[in-house]
């Protein structure tokens, strides 16, 4: 696209902030990072459950719901992991600015993809979650498959395999889902979330 649009972006009344008051809770983004078949959606459906139960409005973000439909147009090739990512990020930064608390689970294998979307949400509203799970425990679980067909040679660019998963340096938590267990795992990111997200009620 070579000529500049002009967007010019509505001043729109309603703030995050009257949205996270009415909603009594701080919106967040945990960001769950790891190979594929590592308990990412697993393990975010279990801390959803929990918060859910809490009374907190979360939503999750993965590959089902994502790249099903808004990402059914990229492949796994570098570029399209690249933009995959950039839109989730993109789509998570809304729904924050909804009030909403959004857990994502991609394998988001390179840093500075996983960089860019802290920056997009704000380093305090951003929780990296790092599902560290040895690929030979993922290969023996293959879930679904792919791993024995990434090996064959039947699916290329296959993260860990034919494709790199770059290794968070400094995440903000991170669970062993090969030697914790779901419920051990979603209780340590929840230690780390909760008090974040709780906005104390106002007595009027
Ligand atoms: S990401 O790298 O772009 O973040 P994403 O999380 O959306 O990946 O999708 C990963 C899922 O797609 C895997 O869990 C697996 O089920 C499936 N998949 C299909 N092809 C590949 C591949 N080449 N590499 C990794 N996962 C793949």
């Amino acid at each position: 696209m070579t000529e500049k649009l002009h967007i010019i972006p509505h001043d729109h009344v309603l703030s995050r902030a009257d949205r996270e008051a009415l909603l009594e809770q701080r919106s967040m983004l945990l960001w769950f990072t790891g190979l594929s078949g590592s308990g990412k959606s697993t393990i975010a459906t279990r801390v959803a459950q929990e918060l859910h139960a809490r009374g907190y409005l979360c939503y999750i973000l993965d590959g089902d719901n994502v790249r099903a439909g808004l990402n059914s147009d990229l492949d796994f090739g570098e570029q399209s992991r690249k933009e995959n990512i950039r839109r989730i990020a993109e789509v998570s930064k809304l729904m924050l600015d909804a009030g909403v608390i959004v857990l994502s689970a991609f394998i988001s294998p390179f840093r500075e993809d996983r960089a860019a979307a802290r920056d997009k949400a704000g380093s305090d509203r951003f929780v990296e979650v790092f599902v560290d799970c040895p690929i030979e425990e993922c290969e023996r679980r293959d879930v679904k498959g792919l791993y024995k067909k990434a090996r064959a040679g039947e699916i290329s660019n296959f993260t860990g395999i034919s494709s790199p998963f770059e290794t968070p340096e400094q995440p903000d938590v991170r669970v062993e889902s090969a030697v914790e267990s779901i419920e051990q795992c979603a209780e340590r990111i929840l230690a780390h979330v909760l008090p974040r997200i709780h906005v104390p009620t106002v007595s009027h």
